[in-house]
């Protein structure tokens, strides 16, 4: 497999929806703290009795085809994953967008703001290729932090971020009252030295 990585111009970035997002939930993450609260957080895997397909890009307002209706995206990157010419992966990055709280008004702070693999293609290393292409993006824009929102319910996400060093600085469990029994988990990297 020859993979090809490049940044592609932020206005393709709608070409990312013809790659599934979705996944399937066998498995969720309970959250629990270490050494009474001092020793960070802790995701224990808990199978769940019936198992079902999550798919963001299906939620209304959501997905590639529609970020370009809700913010600037003159700031954005957006990096291509390619195998033989066929798209099978990206990564898009959001960087200094003022309706974006996540970014804290910050230029110092980028977000992934998504990042898919083709679900025929995962497991592979691709999604690793596009996170460390991801933070060369941001270390190059001058960003000292990558920061990342996943959910409990999205255990491969979170095994992922875990395997490349984001520490999980954030969770609240009231955050999407159209899905209460998901858990919001803020992801953060600190890119200011060579990864
Ligand atoms: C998350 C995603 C991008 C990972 O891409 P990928 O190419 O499959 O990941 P990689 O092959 O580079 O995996 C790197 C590491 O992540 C972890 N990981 C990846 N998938 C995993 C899984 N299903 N279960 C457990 N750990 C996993 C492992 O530590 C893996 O290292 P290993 O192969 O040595 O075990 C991919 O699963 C995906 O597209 N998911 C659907 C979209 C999505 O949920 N995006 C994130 C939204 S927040």
């Amino acid at each position: 497999m020859k993979l090809e990585l490049g940044e592609a111009p932020i206005g393709k970035v709608a070409s990312l929806a013809r790659i599934p997002i979705a996944f399937r939930v066998e498995q969720v993450l309970d959250v629990t703290r270490t050494e009474n609260g001092q020793g960070g957080f802790v995701l224990i895997a808990r199978p769940i009795p019936t198992p079902y397909l999550k798919d963001y890009d299906a939620i209304p307002g959501e997905g590639p085809t529609q970020w370009a209706r809700h913010f600037d995206l003159s700031h954005w990157g957006f990096i291509e994953a390619r195998v033989a010419g066929r798209l099978v992966g990206g990564a898009v990055i959001a960087f200094r967008t003022a309706n974006i709280i996540m970014l804290e008004g910050r230029e110092d702070l980028a977000v992934l703001w998504d990042i898919r693999v083709s679900p025929d293609s995962r497991g592979r290393g691709i999604g690793s290729a596009l996170f460390r292409a991801a933070e060369a993006w941001a270390l190059a824009n001058g960003c000292r932090q990558l920061k990342v929102e996943t959910q409990n319910i999205n255990l491969p996400a979170c095994r992922f971020y875990e395997h490349h060093r984001c520490a999980l600085k954030t969770v609240n469990r009231f955050a999407y009252p159209g899905f209460p029994e998901e858990i919001r988990l803020l992801w953060s990297k600190d890119i200011s030295s060579a990864h």
